[in-house]
């Protein structure tokens, strides 16, 4: 990599001043002084602006599932954007934006069959949100305005979403959020749960915490439930044994519907299409975004079930039934990465490789178990949460060196929340390469201990 040409291109890719961007969830100052900066990728591996190859161990943010800057899909958005740059969503239409969104729900489970486009999982989020919100009220019953998530549960940033959301850092600087929510316990237990494999065994009865909600509030002012099948941002929780059918059974008691927010669970993370399929419970709503285009252009949306659709599909045929929509809902170059990467999906049979991968990824990250300060690890699917010690001196440092000692030492990129390290690779990843990957993260611990 270190031909003359490739040295000069990669300086010339280099900014001369860091300052103007405001870094999203990045401590600035620290970032500016030490950067870590990315100039290209292709399949398995970023690439530093001086050519130095860094395994992605993270798929990006849980989005670049195919891998990154694959042929057929930057081909098709190449494609589209020299045919057709945008058309709006509002009253006008175009093809693949139809195609999309009958391929999404041909691969959702049961009658999850019509979709609402946005642009990231936070968009999504809210949508889900205001559909359950405004079915209740269209069927006339609009006093169901509660809405109830869970401790410990990422939705992304918006008013909506944090308050559903149970990531304090997230919620404590932003006022007084949304009314009307109600939490319900997260589901992590050390003393029960410790190093296990997949679903833990200890935990559905937390779903019952769901009844004693619904008592205290009255089932009449409850909206909707929404959890994340597994718990991704806050370091990796699978949902306990059992945990998400017994909510279902107690939404469909009290007429609350249930949302699964899939927004990193969705395409192929958890081995199937969506985490509802591997767990065989049919939400009302979903999210996704992320995977939906391997991460190449913004997109996200909600999966409805036919009779919520349904519900808003009365009066007169010249109202408009759902008051929601953004500029960009299903835009083409969205839409156009949406059908190429659904396509690569198919054709590498990628959910079903995630699936087979499974045990050899659990075993390669249960080799961690031992090493100095390693208090627990979780895995599912092509997940592994991996929680360290924190230092006497700090929570999140000893994550936050590992990250740093990962990228600029090992070519390795993990992401660590708090002293929790998650490695979520794309299903394109080889035996080989989860091998190398589990090796250089046992190396990092030992270098942080
Ligand atoms: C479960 C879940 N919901 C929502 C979001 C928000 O997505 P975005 O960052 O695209 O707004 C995320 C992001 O990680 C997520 O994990």
């Amino acid at each position: 990599m270190s031909r003359p040409e490739a040295r000069l291109s990669a300086a010339a890719a280099l900014p001369n001043d860091l300052e103007a961007f405001w870094m999203p969830f990045t401590p600035n100052r620290a970032f500016k002084k030490a950067p870590r900066l990315i100039a290209r990728a292709k399949d398995m591996h970023y690439f530093t602006a001086d050519g130095r190859a860094v395994l992605d161990g993270t798929a990006g943010l849980w989005c670049c599932n195919a891998g990154h800057n694959r042929d057929p899909i930057v081909a098709a958005i190449q494609r589209q954007a020299a045919e057709l740059d945008y058309a709006p969503a509002f009253q006008f239409g175009h093809p693949h934006a139809f195609e999309l969104a009958s391929r999404i729900a041909a691969l959702a489970p049961g009658d999850l069959d019509h979709v609402f486009f946005c642009n990231s999982g936070s968009e999504a989020v809210d949508t889900a949100l205001k559909i359950a919100l405004a079915y209740h009220h269209v069927r006339g019953e609009g006093a169901r305005t509660r809405l109830i998530g869970r401790e410990r549960g990422y939705h992304g940033v918006g008013f909506g979403g944090i308050s559903v959301g149970g990531i304090v850092n997230n919620r404590k600087f932003f006022g007084s959020l949304l009314t009307g929510v109600d939490h319900l316990p997260h589901t992590y237990d050390r003393d029960h749960q410790a190093f296990t494999r997949g679903e833990p065994e200890w935990g559905a009865h937390l779903a019952d915490d769901l009844e004693r909600i619904v008592a205290l509030h009255d089932p009449s002012t409850i909206a909707a439930v929404i959890v994340e099948p597994m718990a991704g941002s806050t370091g990796v929780l699978p949902a306990p044994k059992g945990y998400l059918a017994r909510l279902r059974a107690i939404c469909d008691a009290y007429g609350i519907l249930l949302i699964f927010d899939e927004v990193i669970t969705g395409f192929g993370r958890l081995g199937f299409a969506f985490a509802a399929e591997r767990y065989g419970v049919v939400p009302d709503i979903m999210t996704f975004a992320k995977g939906i285009t391997s991460g190449t252009v913004p997109m996200g949306g909600a999966i409805v079930r036919a009779p919520v659709y349904d519900a808003f599909m009365r009066g007169p045929e010249h109202v408009i039934e759902l008051f929601h929509g953004y500029t960009y809902s299903a835009h083409p170059l969205a839409c156009a990465a949406g059908l190429a990467t659904l396509d690569l999906y198919r054709d590498e049979n990628l959910f079903a490789r995630a699936r087979a991968l499974e045990p050899k990824f659990a075993d390669a990250a249960m080799t961690l178990r031992g090493l100095p300060g390693v208090l627990d690890i979780r895995t599912v699917g092509l997940v592994a949460g991996i929680d360290l010690a924190s230092r006497p001196d700090g929570a999140g440092k000893r994550a936050h060196a590992a990250m740093e000692k990962a990228f600029h030492d090992l070519g390795l990129l993990i992401r660590v929340t708090g002293d929790t390290i998650a490695l979520t690779p794309p299903l394109i990843v080889s035996e080989d390469e989860i091998g190398e990957m589990f090796g250089k993260v046992a190396k990092v611990i030992e270098a942080v201990r």
